[in-house]
Order: C-alpha cells, then sequence, then structure tokens
C-alpha cells in the first residue's frame, strides 16, 4: 500500500510516499481503509522535533526513536471505512463510515490503518464528508475536555487564546453552547471565522495585549506556549479557572499552588481522549452545534506543502490531506 512515511527527523521535505505492506489486522483489530487524515501542529513537531515546550523533548525522543524515527508514519486523527475485522471484533462490520484518534500509533497518513477495536473510533457523523470529519477528532476532543474541566456556568466569561487552530474553534464553539460569553485571542486575519463561529470579542494579538484590557474573566483556556502565567492568573474572577494547553514546567509547579492556596484553580491535564467523548462530539455535530473548520485540502503527494501551511500559521482551522486523492 501506499503511505507517506519519514526516516529523518527534519524539514517538511523529509515526508515522502513509499510502498509499505499493508497491516493485517490481530484478532481484536479493524483494518481501516483511511480516506482523510487531519495535518496536526503535533505531527510537525514530532516530524521536526522542535517543541513549544521544552520539557517535552528529552521523554518524547526516547518514545519516538533517539536518532531516526521508529515510526515512519506520522498521523493521529483519521475518517475511513472498516474493509476487514479480526475474528473478536463485534462492535465493527466492513464498510462501516467511521472516524478517530491513533493514539500514540500514529500511522493514519497511509492508505491502510489497524488498530485495536478498543481503540477511541466511532461511526462518522453522516452529515459531513470524510474531509470534515477528519477535522474534528484532535481538536474536538482536547476541547470537549478542557471546556468540560472549566465547569463553565451560564453567563460565565470566557476568554480563549490561541482560538484560531485546530483545538481553539472547537472550545470556542463549545463554551457558546455552553452559554458563555468568549472572547478570542489570534491573529486579525482569523477574525472574520472566528466571529462566524460564535466570538462574541476579539483581540489581534499582533497590536493589541490582552491582559491590558481591564477585563477580568471566569475561565481563560490558554493554548500560546510561554504565555505570562501571573498575568493570566490576575484577569481572573475569584474562583476563575485556568487552563493551560501548553504548559512549561514552571507553569505545573504554579498551578499546583493556585489550586491549593487561593480561590482560584489552575489545571494542565492531557485529554484522555475517550470514546464516548467523540460520541459526544458526534452528537453536537449532528444536531449543529459545532463544526469542523477546514482550511485547505491536500493530496498525500502534497504532503510536504500541508506541513508547511500548519507550520506558518496562515491557516483558517485544520489542514487535511485526502488519502483518496493521489
Ligand atoms: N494539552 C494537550 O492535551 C494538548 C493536546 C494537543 C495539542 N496541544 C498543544 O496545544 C497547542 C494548540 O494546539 P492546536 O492544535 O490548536 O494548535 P494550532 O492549530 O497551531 O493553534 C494555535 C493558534 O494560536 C495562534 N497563536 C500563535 N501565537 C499566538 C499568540 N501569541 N497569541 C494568540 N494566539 C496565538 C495561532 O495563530 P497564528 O497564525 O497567528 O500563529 C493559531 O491559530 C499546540 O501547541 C499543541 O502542541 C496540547
Amino acid at each position: 500500500m501506499k503511505a507517506i512515511v519519514y526516516s529523518e527527523y527534519g524539514s517538511p521535505d523529509v515526508l515522502h510516499i513509499e510502498d509499505i505492506d499493508k497491516p493485517v489486522p490481530e484478532d481484536n483489530e479493524i483494518l481501516i481503509r483511511v480516506c482523510a487524515a487531519e495535518a496536526t501542529k503535533a505531527d510537525c513537531e514530532i516530524r521536526s522535533f522542535h517543541f513549544a515546550v521544552i520539557w517535552f523533548w528529552l521523554p518524547f525522543r526516547f518514545a519516538m526513536g533517539l536518532l531516526k524515527p521508529k515510526k515512519k508514519v506520522l498521523g493521529g486523527y483519521f475518517s475511513g471505512v472498516v474493509e476487514t475485522v479480526g475474528k473478536n471484533v463485534t462492535k465493527f462490520k466492513p464498510g462501516n463510515q467511521v472516524f478517530g484518534s491513533t493514539q500514540i500509533k500514529f500511522g493514519a497518513y497511509a492508505e491502510y490503518l489497524c488498530l485495536p477495536d478498543s481503540f477511541t473510533i466511532v461511526p462518522k457523523p453522516k452529515s459531513m464528508s470524510f474531509v470534515e470529519a477528519a477535522a474534528v477528532p484532535l481538536g474536538g476532543l482536547n476541547a470537549l475536555h478542557f471546556m468540560t474541566k472549566a465547569n463553565i456556568q451560564k453567563g460565565d466569561k470566557v476568554l480563549i487564546n490561541g482560538a484560531g487552530g485546530s483545538i481553539g474553534t472547537f472550545a470556542l464553539q463549545i463554551a457558546k453552547a455552553m452559554g458563555a460569553e468568549v472572547s478570542v485571542v489570534d491573529s486579525s486575519i482569523k477574525e472574520e471565522v472566528l466571529r462566524s463561529i460564535g466570538a462574541d470579542h476579539f483581540f489581534d494579538y499582533s497590536k493589541e495585549d490582552f491582559t491590558k484590557s481591564g477585563q477580568s474573566y471566569d475561565v481563560i483556556f490558554n493554548m500560546v506556549a510561554r504565555s505570562s502565567y501571573s498575568k493570566c492568573i490576575k484577569l481572573l474572577k475569584p474562583g476563575g479557572r485556568y487552563l493551560i494547553g501548553n504548559p512549561r514546567v514552571s507553569d505545573m509547579l504554579r498551578s499546583f499552588f493556585t489550586s491549593k492556596f487561593t480561590s482560584q484553580t489552575a489545571s494542565f491535564a492531557f485529554a484522555g481522549e475517550k470514546e464516548q467523548e467523540l460520541l459526544e462530539l458526534k452528537a453536537m455535530i449532528e444536531v449543529g452545534t459545532i463544526k469542523s473548520i477546514v482550511d485547505k485540502v491536500y493530496s498525500p503527494e502534497q504532503v510536504a506543502e500541508a506541513h508547511r501551511r500548519v507550520e506558518t500559521e496562515q491557516r483558517l482551522g485544520v489542514v487535511v490531506i485526502n488519502m483518496e486523492n493521489s
């Protein structure tokens, strides 16, 4: 089968198409024909081994391969069609249209993908194309995780810093559905699309420092690495919640003291990406509460261009690789 592979860490040009063995499902696995996969920030960070927060580097390098990548096929989030199932699988049948997460197995940048049936894989929303569905799991699961943790009440004032990315666009829509008044921070090119999915107030970070706006918030969700912890905490109302998507070690330590010794809470927990949460997102999509914002769709041959688009941050929403388009 055809797959997008990389054999060394580096620029987007290390990605290329190769013929590799088609995987064969074990008894508890399903074989999925991949239709589309999101090109994520995480794929780019792992390919180049440059991370916004430095503490990731060492544990990840051991996990992913010290000198060269152990897993040659990237891609953590996909949509596709079940091709065959192992003999113990009862949850899926050939022909089922699904979307989900490969967790740290990666492998979605390929024609076929084999995953245990216990992974977070659920029926694709009928109202969505495969491309739109592949743009959901990363952003949707992380956003739902953090917005649930934020315990948003109707009328709460919520600020999302870095709202124009994969996670932020879903966090904004979910916070609005929970009844919040939402302020967002991102670059000006994203204002129109963010307002169209519900943003009440917009800060262009290149012109305005939201920490000096004089506003206070019940919830701040911060996706921007190296943001000032103390400036964000100062904007919180008593009882406010600060959620950090990209924490530094110092943020993690300070969040313990904030939560223990003040009325405010700071947390940075990673999303568990549970099946129940993806089903919840599917239900929200089907009633029209949330949708994916797809920026551009690339063919597998254009994967280097897709990664460049993710890295240069000119995109409005999610970049998707259409695996059927080669
Ligand atoms: N905690 C977790 O479980 C978890 C899981 C997945 C990912 N993450 C991390 O969370 C971060 C967000 O993920 P994502 O996939 O949503 O990333 P993304 O798609 O790259 O979104 C980040 C957004 O932040 C904007 N931005 C950059 N600098 C900014 C600034 N100074 N102020 C305000 N906005 C700014 C970017 O816009 P520009 O175009 O202007 O740069 C972009 O729209 C990533 O760094 C990722 O590694 C955390």
